[in-house]
């Protein structure tokens, strides 16, 4: 056990491929099984637990580290166009990969993309009810209004859920969760486990936010660049993109009105929690730089193989 979690850890320090896809999947299987599963024979036992908790420690000692020498973390969050030019400021505001989909990615490309997209966008809605919990009324209020709009306004043919899967339809794909998780690289697989970090411990709650505030900012530009290239690769099919389409407009509503009525009204309450939005924020903005590298760079090699 002691040697096993070393080894784990260790992943983190050293950037071995390998081993950190090796942690990402373990931890990945616990948030599932925390999650997701409902038979209490596969319930994490003690000991389990106690790996998954020297896991996190690890992984986050690394993230902050990292993050806390890159960024500054004490600005004050009091208007939303500060948020959007630290946006502007990452490098992976409008990353290459949305220029390689928008003019050169072929069919078989796109389906990667889309699979590699398609645990967490099929699993938003539980990312976001989970916000919910121990929120302030106002609070509550957005993330509502959010959930609506994930709920297709009460209409379940257009439910996010339902239109992410009725493309994956039209492609002749086939969703099956356990098969693309386990071929997802350690980058894209860091990055649902971010989430589930992020949004299953109460203390974590503003560094969410700032991971939700970076999700809904960065998503419409590339949306935008996405379907430039959907378009050009499928125009002869009839494919339903109704799902990307309603991100590349619905995201900014969200993305303006969750950080003038969540963000910005919660660190005039808390400021000792700014640092822990930038946090969130920068986390998830690092995480997705990492996940779009490694898919243009896989893309790229292919290609000239
Ligand atoms: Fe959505």
């Amino acid at each position: 056990m002691e040697l096993v979690n070393s080894v784990y850890s260790q992943a983190f320090h050293h950037h071995n491929d390998h081993q950190l896809k090796s942690a990402h999947l373990l931890l990945n299987n616990m948030y599932y099984s925390v999650m997701y599963n409902e038979d209490e024979a596969f319930m994490l036992d003690e000991k389990m637990q106690k790996r998954m908790a020297i896991l996190e420690d690890e992984w986050m000692r690394y993230e902050k580290s990292e993050c806390l020498s890159r960024y500054n973390f004490t600005q004050e969050v009091n208007e939303v166009a500060l948020v959007e030019a630290a946006l502007k400021r990452h490098n992976v505001y409008h990353h290459h990969l949305f220029d390689y989909l928008a003019l050169e990615a072929n069919e078989h490309e796109f389906k990667q993309f889309i699979l590699n997209e398609s645990v967490l966008n099929i699993d938003f809605f539980d990312y976001l009810a989970l916000a919910l919990i121990g929120v302030s009324d106002q609070t509550r209020a957005e993330i509502m209004a959010n959930l609506w709009d994930e709920a297709g306004q009460g209409n379940i043919q257009r439910f996010h859920t339902v239109l992410f899967r009725k493309l994956l339809r039209d492609l002749d794909l086939t969703y099956r969760r356990d098969m693309v998780i386990a071929n997802m690289s350690w980058q894209g697989l860091a990055g649902i486990n971010l989430f589930s970090y992020l949004a299953r411990y109460p203390f974590n709650k503003i560094k969410y936010f700032g991971l939700l505030a970076a999700t809904e900012m960065l998503d419409p530009d590339h949306y935008i660049k996405f379907m430039q290239g959907m378009n050009r690769v499928f125009k002869d099919k009839k494919i339903d993109c109704t799902y990307y389409l309603e991100h590349q407009t619905i995201d900014i509503q969200h993305a303006n009105g969750w950080l003038k009525n969540v963000v910005i009204p919660e660190l005039a309450k808390n400021p000792n929690k700014i640092a822990d939005f930038w946090l969130g924020f920068y986390m998830r903005l690092d995480s997705v730089h990492r996940y779009y590298d490694y898919l243009l760079n896989y893309f790229l090699t292919r290609q000239a193989a």
